[in-house]
């Protein structure tokens, strides 16, 4: 587990051998990291998202941008107005755009196989946040999405810390190959197909999802992936006793990892933003890696 640090010099004409071995670094589970962020987001634009404020922190975790509808979920309806929901858009838009163009050239090897999924801002202060268990941050996992199974893509995502002046506080732990062994595959394992209609209805349920969305339809995998988040966070021994690797990240830069490998926490910081993209297995450069490859290994069968 490293972190990575890329210099605005080593942008400008890298070799497809480095441009690979980024790639790999990342899929091993390293976060790539930029002191200074390549992208660019206007002054204007900035102070605007400085002065933003979510009211009610327990109601959203952050406000989500869907660039593929180009819609903004989580605002705070009763008290934005509707030229400043309709600003926050039109930022979210050009930054999910910048972040894409930027990935499309920085990672080449991927050739863009990817889906672009969520965009997000995180305006509030992490620290000591008020959240279900859950749905806490501040507690150490990997990512899964209850409403958005992946079918073995992975979750990759690219930071910005854009606070004036205080850095993000991040510890993350060993990746997901090493950190999934630990555990006795009793405690893991991926359930047979039945049994997964009723764990996603009971999820459902839990998560208060029941009535609006009647039957997810997920894999074995990602069921796996979504019981493995909330039984990382639900491990008091896991979260004090795992290997534990702090990274504040300043103001100003960025910085890129998958998160469905990396086991991640956010302690502190505020005003953040986030591109989120699901990377086709196929495009992956060393697949043996992934979440699904080492899972489906321990399984001895496909988890798809
Ligand atoms: C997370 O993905 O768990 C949150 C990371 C962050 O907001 O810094
Ligand atoms: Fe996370």
């Amino acid at each position: 587990m490293a972190v990575i640090s890329i210099s605005p010099e080593e942008l400008k004409s890298p070799s497809q051998t480095q441009e690979r071995e980024w790639c790999a670094e990342l899929e091993a589970g390293d976060i790539l990291y930029f002191p200074q962020t390549p992208i660019l987001i206007p002054e204007n634009d900035l102070q605007f998202l400085l002065g933003q404020q979510q009211t009610d922190s327990s109601l959203h975790k952050n406000i989500a941008y869907k660039p593929n509808i180009d819609k903004l979920s989580g605002v705070d309806s009763k008290t934005a107005d509707a030229q400043a929901v309709a600003r926050l858009q039109g930022i979210m838009r050009q930054y999910s755009k910048s972040v894409t163009a930027f990935l499309t050239d920085f990672l080449a090897p991927y050739n863009a196989n990817w889906q672009l999924d969520y965009a997000s801002f995180r305006p509030q202060e992490e620290e000591g946040r008020d959240l279900p268990q859950r749905r806490r941050n501040d507690l150490l996992h990997t990512d899964a999405f209850p409403t958005r199974p992946t079918y073995g893509s992975r979750i990759l995502r690219f930071f910005n810390n854009i606070h004036p002046t205080r850095t993000r506080d991040w510890v993350v732990s060993d990746p997901f190959g090493q950190t999934v062994k630990q555990f006795v595959p009793a405690e893991i394992a991926p359930l047979p197909d039945s049994a997964i209609s009723r764990a996603a209805k009971s999820l459902g349920r839990g998560m208060g999802l029941a009535a609006a969305i009647p039957s997810i339809k997920r894999s074995p995998y990602d069921d796996f992936m979504m019981r493995f988040h909330n039984f990382l966070k639900e491990n008091p021994r896991f979260q004090s006793e795992c290997p534990k690797y702090s990274f504040n990240f300043p103001p100003g830069s960025s910085w890129m990892v998958y998160t469905d490998t990396v086991p991640h926490a956010v302690l502190a910081g505020q005003y953040a933003l986030e591109q989120t993209f699901l990377v086709r297995p196929e495009a992956l450069v060393t697949p043996e890696t992934s979440p699904l490859a080492v899972l489906q290994e321990i399984a001895g069968s496909s988890l798809l």
